[in-house]
């Protein structure tokens, strides 16, 4: 079988059909801006930034979108290529209000970064006023439209990685934006809080409600973890500062690829919670009272072997949960079978 080749920058590379240019700059590591451009959806080419010059086409290439072809010969920062790709930017930052100072996603935005690298001053065109007033209807995001930039990574997000069908673009021209069922407040919508689209926002149009009170994503410390809410395993990015999860995006890694559920990316106020239990509790003469972990175990231990004495192991019942791992799960059947003697075992997730 014949190798399908093109050349990148000068240099030969490899690639299979159906790749597009920009997963083959990719794999080898070649750098192509791009905004509206997301893993795993549909490209929808809306932003131009990852344009690229390929000899002998007519034009500018966006290759989110253009199927890798043998013999291409691609210029990924050739001069027009970064003149293309400067304009785009200077129109972007002209519509809405781009104002990084207050910007809670300053230091995490892409258009910001972008703007940097190819000096983008947002001085060029005349500026836009902001048209739409933010929504703060949804419980944990407040979407500022003055910041969005229609890329459509939400919508791409909601759509195909999430399938909720929540949001999408609305009205035309200057007057276009992303809304959500027949342009009601996402708090009134069929928005499921998944926060798939907050995760996926390439600058600060979404954002945490309490992200001006919060430290900037660019100011925590990033920890991976695994989700402990329920037995999947999912993998997440906690951002840490002064001991306190800010917030929570998930790992493109098995076995949930970046997504997280509502549980997994709002639900971090228990690590802190003053009310959270932190050592196990004994009833003594009517009242929960804190116990060492050896005293809670004995008593268990204590307590369950003289339920089988006098009833028999049958009259014990074991009830796993789903938020234990796969294994912590089988180890509880076995201490029920192998260490009490019953096969009373059942799982919270059955019923
Ligand atoms: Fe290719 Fe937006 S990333 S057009």
């Amino acid at each position: 079988m014949n190798t399908l080749e093109l050349t990148i920058n000068g240099k030969v590379y490899a690639f299979t059909q159906g790749e597009t240019i920009l997963d083959v700059a990719r794999r080898n590591d070649i750098f192509i801006p791009t905004l509206c451009y997301l893993k795993n959806a549909s490209p929808t080419g809306a932003c131009r930034m990852c344009v690229v010059e390929v000899k002998g086409a007519r034009s500018l290439v966006a290759s989110c979108t253009a199927p890798a072809g043998a013999g291409m010969d691609v210029q990924t920062e050739s001069k027009s290529v970064v003149k293309s790709r400067k304009m785009n930017l200077e129109l972007l930052l002209s519509s809405g209000s781009h104002d990084c100072l207050l910007c809670p996603s300053t230091g995490d935005c892409r258009l910001q970064d972008l703007a940097f690298r190819y000096n983008a001053t947002g001085k060029r065109f005349e500026r836009t006023k902001p048209k739409y007033q933010p929504d703060f209807s949804n419980p944990f995001l407040i979407r500022d439209f003055s910041k969005c930039i229609l890329c459509g990574r939400c919508v791409q997000a909601c759509k195909e990685v999430q399938v909720n069908n929540a949001i999408d673009y609305g009205y035309r021209g200057s007057d276009a934006k992303i809304i959500a069922k027949c342009d009601l407040p996402l708090g009134d919508s069929d928005c499921v809080f998944c926060g798939e689209c907050l995760q996926v926002c390439p600058v600060g149009a979404l954002s945490l409600k309490k992200a001006r009170q919060k430290p900037r994503v660019c100011e925590t410390e990033v920890v991976r973890t695994t989700c402990a809410y329920c037995g999947v395993g999912c993998q997440m990015n906690l951002h840490v500062k002064d001991n306190v999860v800010q917030m929570v995006n998930g790992v493109d890694a098995i076995p949930n690829h970046g997504s997280l559920c509502v549980k997994g990316r709002f639900g971090m106020q228990f690590i802190n919670s003053d009310e959270r239990l932190k050592t196990p509790l004994i009833r003594k003469n009517g009242e929960l009272v804190a116990a060492e972990w050896g005293e809670a175990l004995s008593l268990i231990a204590e307590k369950l072997g003289e339920y089988k004495e006098k009833n028999g192991a049958d009259s014990i019942g074991v009830l796993a949960s789903a938020r234990c791992t796969n294994e912590e799960n089988y180890l509880f059947q076995k201490f029920a079978r192998a260490v009490i003697g019953t096969n009373n075992v059942d799982h919270c997730a059955r019923y």
